[in-house]
């Protein structure tokens, strides 16, 4: 687990969240995807500063990006251009106090079975859809996918 990164003390804090659509190509083959998009995140995040986490689920990618605001718009800018996903639509950015996710450079998680409690949350819906979800569940998504990824690092 990464330590906590200094923050650029000249550029407002932001945080940004947004939804994308996995590529057929990209299902294909989901857990390695993530894991090669894991390896990306946490070698170059960390010297961005970077922080954040990633869920993947029926399809759908969400992700929250922390960080300095020119850092944060640029990686998105480079995210949305990335061939992996597609329709990226952003839920919501703006200035935030701290960090949510300081201890990641990124996680990510694939929800399985292991994560029985968060799905029967999310599959009282039949179809998933981010855009049915009000930003505090999803965060609360985000904040589930962590705690399970520091159970399992
Ligand atoms: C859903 C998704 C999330 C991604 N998250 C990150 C990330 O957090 N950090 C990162 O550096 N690249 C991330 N990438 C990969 C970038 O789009 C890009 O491929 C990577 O930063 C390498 O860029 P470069 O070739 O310009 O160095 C993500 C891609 C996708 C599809």
């Amino acid at each position: 687990m990464p330590s906590d990164p200094q923050t650029d003390p000249d550029q407002p804090l932001v945080r940004l969240l947004y939804t994308s659509r996995a590529t057929p190509e990209c299902l294909a083959d989901l857990q390695g995807g993530i894991d090669a998009l894991l390896a990306t995140a946490q070698r170059h995040n960390p010297e961005h500063q970077i922080t954040g986490a990633l869920v993947a689920h029926k399809g759908w990618f969400i992700q929250v990006l922390e960080g300095p605001e020119d850092e944060v718009h640029g990686l998105f800018r480079k995210i949305c251009l990335d061939e992996r996903h597609c329709s990226a639509n952003l839920v919501s950015e703006g200035p935030v106090e701290t960090r949510d996710f300081a201890h990641w450079s990124m996680c990510a998680r694939q929800l399985s079975s292991l994560d029985a409690r968060i799905l029967a949350e999310l599959d009282r819906n039949a179809a998933f859809d981010p855009a049915d979800l009000p930003e505090s569940q999803i965060m609360e998504l985000l904040h589930a996918v962590a705690a399970a990824s520091a159970r399992t690092s």
